[in-house]
């Protein structure tokens, strides 16, 4: 029963876990050290089956270069346990990802996936790599499964988030 299952925010103690099921999914999703998932365990959520981590989801804002009121939000490490599939557990945790970081106002939520069929479901649409230089530069440029971002076959997708917040006056 999907009434059981919680998404909550990470806590240490769900670190290895997190960490075994991004492994499991390491075609799929880029893979964490455990150091990693630690230091950032403050922006993952879980879904929590009486006691079980069965998916994860974490987020990072990203700035755009030039302009500090344009940040993003990276949607990452969103990764379901194959047995809990296709019972709207992936669609939750991201959308309590979206629900948190509404509060920093980014004016758009990204992400670089192999699966666009899902993030299409949550309003996201595909975008030119082009337009995500910012991700290309921090996080692509790193990668070791592909030499090139641009004909890499992840897809880059953006779903946005309304105008940015206009700063008080200094
Ligand atoms: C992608 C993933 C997170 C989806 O999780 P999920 O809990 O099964 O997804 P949901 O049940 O919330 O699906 C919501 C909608 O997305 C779409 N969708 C989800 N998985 C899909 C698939 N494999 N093929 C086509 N559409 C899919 C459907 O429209 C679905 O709605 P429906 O079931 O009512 O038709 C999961 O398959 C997974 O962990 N994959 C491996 C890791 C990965 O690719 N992560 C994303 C990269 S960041």
């Amino acid at each position: 029963m999907n009434n059981d299952l919680l998404i909550r925010p990470a806590t240490l103690a769900d670190a290895p876990h997190i960490c075994q099921l991004i492994h499991s999914h390491k075609d799929d999703l880029l893979v964490r050290p455990l150091s990693d998932v630690i230091m950032n365990i403050d922006r993952f959520y879980v879904c929590d089956d009486n006691g079980k981590v069965v998916a994860c989801a974490a987020w990072q804002i990203l700035p755009e270069v030039g302009d500090p009121s344009k940040a993003s939000v990276e949607v990452q490490s969103v990764a379901v346990d194959k047995s809990y599939r296709r019972r709207h557990v992936g669609s939750r945790i991201v959308k309590e990802v979206l629900k948190r970081v509404e509060a920093f106002a980014p004016t758009q939520a990204i992400v670089l996936t192999f699966a666009p069929e899902f993030f299409a479901s949550l309003g996201f649409r595909e975008v030119p790599k082009t337009s995500l230089m910012h991700k290309i530069y921090m996080g692509c440029i790193n990668c070791t499964k592909y030499d090139n971002p641009f004909t890499c076959p992840e897809k880059a997708m953006a779903l946005n988030l309304g105008t940015p917040r206009t700063p008080p006056p200094q």
